[in-house]
């Protein structure tokens, strides 16, 4: 009796300090907007596990992923002002936020996987996530939404005067309407959720975006031509709001920053191994995919475009970055 007695005893601690874990775990909600097969929602996988082992159970994530919590833009604004915790965005609409990050959107700047991740490892990426932080917003680490290829339902583009005439939905980024207006392409900014029934409907003829996005956001089903363009390399950024940052203890702070970079090193694995398998499976899928792009001719038509930067910001951070090739 009295060994039965001691079980039920510890049984009911154990239950009562998983249930008191449970109680005080702080649920951290992550927003993006992505399918949940994503190259974002491996990201959030990693980044849950690791954060939840880090912190003992102290926080537990809950990712909502197809733009659940609005577009990009409209998810960097509810992080400022605390309606959600953290967000996994692209650059696109970040230099409306923090302009100096626009250098990073610029067509043709990294040759590279390999470059862009360490540009953003190293100095220059620090350098721009502490911009990031005097903006109200608390930038975690660089994560990776991949180097965006052009689709549209029209032709085969296989020059950019193929792309001539094109409506094309663009970011909200000043750089990348330029660098399409400088291809007589018709851009059209619009939040990513808006896309597929635009597309469908056939309100714009075209997208760009990484082999990762066209396949698990389904593009591939409202587009039939796609082309390796590479022309941009798409950062992605994991950022959390000041409102939380700032309720969190420096342990705490350090547990969230090292959970954001298994995070992004699980994204980055992802996009690498959709570059190559994602374009088979969009061909067996239906899509005409233009593979050998002589990607000179459209670096050259797209050149004028660095203008609206260099006038507006200098030269001094894209020099570093071409310097740090
Ligand atoms: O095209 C975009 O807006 C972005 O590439 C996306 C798909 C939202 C991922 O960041």
């Amino acid at each position: 009796f009295a060994r039965t007695a001691l079980t039920t005893a510890i049984a009911g601690v154990a239950l009562a300090s998983t249930s008191l874990t449970a109680l005080a775990a702080q649920t951290i909600t992550v927003g993006h907007t992505t399918s949940d097969n994503s190259h974002y929602s491996v990201g959030v996988d990693a980044f849950k596990k690791t954060l939840e082992e880090l912190s003992g159970g102290e926080f537990t994530v809950e990712e909502h992923p197809s733009g659940a919590l609005g577009g990009e833009r409209a998810m960097i604004e509810g992080l400022q002002i605390g309606t959600i915790d953290t967000v996994i965005t692209s650059t696109g609409p970040l230099g409306n936020f923090v302009p100096e990050t626009y250098v990073l959107d610029l067509p043709f700047l990294f040759a590279d996987y390999d470059q862009a991740r360490c540009v953003l490892d190293g100095e220059i990426g620090q350098e721009l996530l502490d911009k990031v932080g005097q903006n109200n917003l608390v930038g975690l680490a660089w994560t990776e939404n991949g180097f965006r290829h052009l689709t549209n339902s029209l032709r085969d583009v296989k020059t950019p005067e193929d792309a001539s005439g094109l409506k094309i939905r663009t970011m909200e980024n000043q750089m990348h309407m330029a660098a399409f207006e400088e291809m007589d392409v018709h851009p059209t900014p619009m939040a990513f959720p808006e896309l597929f029934t635009a597309l469908q409907q056939g309100t714009v003829d075209g997208q760009e975006n990484p082999v990762s996005v066209i396949l698990t956001s389904n593009l591939w089903e409202v587009q039939d031509h796609m082309t390796l363009t590479g022309h941009v390399y798409s950062p992605a950024v994991m950022l959390a709001s000041p409102v939380l940052w700032n309720s969190l203890s420096e342990e705490q702070q350090g547990w969230f920053t090292q959970a954001a970079k298994a995070g992004a090193e699980a994204t980055r694995a992802e996009v690498s191994r959709l570059e190559t398998e994602g374009v088979k499976e969009l061909k067996d899928k239906g899509m005409t995919v233009v593979e050998n792009v002589d990607k000179s001719q459209f670096q050259d038509a797209v050149e004028p475009s660095y203008s609206v930067y260099t006038d507006q910001y200098g030269s001094e951070m894209l020099d570093k970055i071409r310097n740090s090739e």
